[in-house]
């Protein structure tokens, strides 16, 4: 495989496959008591999301040797983690959003109380899958990866980073603020996700601190791109509303350096994201693949 001929669609389509295959296996049957935490809990996941995040764990794990199979409970952990915080994004009391993957979000389809405790169970559940690695590969690298997955998911980050957000509705943040916010909302799963994949598949040290600072950087262009598709998107692509972030004052790139400078500073970080993996060659080539679809993506 080099970049020159890596064909991305094929690798998402594969890999993506796969990831779907793993979390209808792994999420709790639909005809297991409660059923209807565990119909929400598949409502939520299984409904097409890109799956990025559970891609670029496989793609860590790529970049240093391993495969897919390795990292499979991991990577189906951090989807359901992102899951999880869509749920609770989404709720009155946080984003209060209706539309979410093309369907009506799922306090909307279920009540709010299905979807905090299917939130909490999906947070849960993860935890018990990256354990669950330690099957596939040495419990010293499991404990590692938990270690990361869990700083990337609370206070130090992604639920640190919303909590901030919230905080910074309706103000005029300064760039620091923002930057603050979408660096733990958002980027630290990100990171988690390639640092994670790499650690479980054995990367020595100097491979997981690039892929780490590559995650750091892909992470925040992949926010900042977030931010802009609400501006611009086409909602029939992104499944969700548009121009909810400046309804509610939210603290954005493109409300605080407007669109075009947005943009450039998104294509920015992932050129720098791209230049990290130059020592990793062209076991990188997903990766490197993955990082302008950050940018380029239309949904
Ligand atoms: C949306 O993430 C929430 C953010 C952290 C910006 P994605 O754009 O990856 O959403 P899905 O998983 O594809 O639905
Ligand atoms: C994502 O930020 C925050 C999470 C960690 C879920 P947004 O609030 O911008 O995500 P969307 O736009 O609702 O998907
Ligand atoms: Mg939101
Ligand atoms: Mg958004």
């Amino acid at each position: 495989m080099n970049t020159a001929s890596f064909d991305l669609r094929e690798y998402l389509r594969q890999r993506v496959a796969l990831v779907d295959e793993a979390l209808t296996r792994y999420l709790p049957s639909e005809h297991l008591r409660p059923q209807v935490l565990h119909r929400a809990m598949r409502y939520s996941t299984m409904s097409g999301g890109k799956r990025l995040r559970p891609v670029l764990v496989i793609a860590g794990a790529e970049a240093v040797g391993g495969d897919a199979e390795l990292v499979m409970p991991a990577a189906c952990a951090v989807e359901l983690i992102h899951t999880f915080s869509l749920i609770h994004d989404d709720l009155p009391a946080i984003d209060n959003d209706t539309l979410r993957r093309g369907r009506p979000t799922c306090h909307v389809q279920f009540g709010e109380a299905v979807a905090i405790l299917a939130g909490d169970a999906l947070f849960a559940e993860a935890f018990q899958l990256v354990a669950r690695n330690a099957e596939t590969v040495p419990a010293e690298r499991v404990v590692r990866a938990l270690q990361v997955v869990a700083e990337a998911s609370g206070t130090r980050g992604m639920v640190g980073g919303q909590m901030v957000d919230i905080e910074s509705e309706g103000k005029q943040v300064d760039a620091v603020t923002l930057e603050y916010i979408h660096r733990h909302k958002t980027a630290a799963l990100i990171r988690a996700s390639v640092v994670s994949g790499a650690i479980l598949a054995g990367g020595e040290t100097w491979q997981v601190d690039l892929l780490s600072r590559y995650g750091e950087l892909v992470g925040l262009a992949f926010q900042i791109t977030d931010d802009l598709l609400n501006v611009t998107g086409d909602p029939r692509k992104t499944g969700k509303a548009v121009g909810t972030d400046a309804a509610r004052g939210k603290a954005t790139y493109p409300a605080l350096f407007g669109v075009e400078a947005s943009r450039e500073r998104a294509r920015e970080l992932v050129n720098a994201a791209v230049d990290t993996l130059v020592p990793l060659e062209e076991r990188a080539c997903a990766l490197r693949a993955l990082a302008y679809l950050m940018v380029e993506r239309e949904e």
